[in-house]
């Protein structure tokens, strides 16, 4: 059994989850139930990845075949950042929900602090791509994110991509306080300073792209990227009989945060969460701490048009 984790108004949440970004619509079902059938009970998807339905028949079947309880699962969603508008919220929510066919989620976070204006369909592989953003209070969003949690519709709300001040804000005006702030964490980018500054604000941290998201459609040819083959997490990694991704992700977890892991292929998602029967030593963790470069993989630079893009002007 995965583990969990409790977080600031006692709903538990499974330290690993399964990323569905970039999951293809025609295997995203099977993956999806797969997944439930080795053990994930948290799913991670969002209205802008396209394929919310695929996941949810991939939860539904599950349940179907008495693989899982819904009680037990912790299925996330995002808000787009083209409904920004508070009276645009709960209708979001319930098309999510819609797509999904369950009648409520664990947890619903905006996925950006950044609003666009809806200019039509949006290519979920690049998604910045031609966006026209415009200045809104992302805490007029949140009355709207706290109104899903009144109407029963997500037992939790949260952030994502939000920088410490703007996490600031979001507390200091929230009557229900966002339970998690998801970003990028993985080895080069190991975010200790606004995992510190959540955790401080009770707010727990989800880590994206936790292997360095190798497909990334942006990646420019020569890029680097997280190299699983590095001889010294090989070195760690036959201490305990485990693969350079295993690793990284009971790293991830041994900073506090929560990964989740993308994958599409059966066993690669049936290894990433056999990670619960060895514990990395101080040692190990040192030597992993060592990869940090605060380098992102997910810059989203055409987000700079935006006065809230998230990753300037502040130290974290
Ligand atoms: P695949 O779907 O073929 O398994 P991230 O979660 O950081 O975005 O990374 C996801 C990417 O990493 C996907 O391209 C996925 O490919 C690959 N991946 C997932 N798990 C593993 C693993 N255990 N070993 C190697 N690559 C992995």
């Amino acid at each position: 059994n995965v583990p969990t984790v409790t977080l600031n108004n006692g709903q538990q949440c499974p330290v690993i989850g399964l990323g569905t970004w970039l999951s293809p619509p025609g295997e995203c079902e099977k993956t999806v139930k797969h997944a439930l059938s080795v053990g994930y009970r948290h799913i991670d998807c969002a209205w802008l990845y396209g394929n919310e339905k695929e996941v949810g028949d991939g939860v539904r079947a599950a349940i179907k075949e008495g693989i899982v309880k819904r009680e037990d699962l912790f299925i996330v969603t995002k808000l787009w950042n083209t409904f920004h508008e508070i009276q645009d919220v709960v209708p979001a929510i319930k098309t999510s929900l819609e797509n999904l066919g369950l009648d409520y989620l664990d947890l619903y976070l905006v996925h950006w602090p950044v609003a666009c204006k809806n200019t039509g369909p949006i290519d979920f592989h690049l998604p910045f791509k031609d966006a026209v953003y415009y200045d809104h209070d992302f805490c007029e969003t949140w009355k709207g994110m706290e109104e899903c949690v009144d109407l029963g519709l997500t037992k939790s709300i949260g952030l994502s991509n939000f920088n410490s001040k703007q996490v600031q804000r979001i507390v200091d005006k929230a009557r229900i306080k966002p339970v998690m702030n998801q970003i990028e964490v993985n080895p080069s980018l190991t975010q200790k300073n606004l995992i510190a500054f959540c955790r401080d604000r009770g707010i727990h941290i989800t880590a994206y792209s936790p292997l360095g998201s190798p497909a990334r459609p942006w990646k420019k040819p020569g890029e680097a990227s997280l190299d699983l083959e590095d001889p010294k997490l090989v070195d760690i990694g036959k201490k305990y009989g485990k693969t350079t991704a295993q690793i990284i992700l009971k790293y991830l977890i041994q900073i506090g945060t929560i990964p989740i892991p993308k994958s599409s292929n059966l066993d690669r998602i049936a290894a990433n969460i056999q990670i619960f029967d060895f514990e990395l030593t101080p040692g190990d963790m040192c030597v992993l701490d060592c990869y940090n470069t605060n380098t992102r993989i997910c810059h989203a630079e055409e987000l700079k048009e935006s006065n809230e893009y998230p990753f300037r002007g502040v130290a974290f």
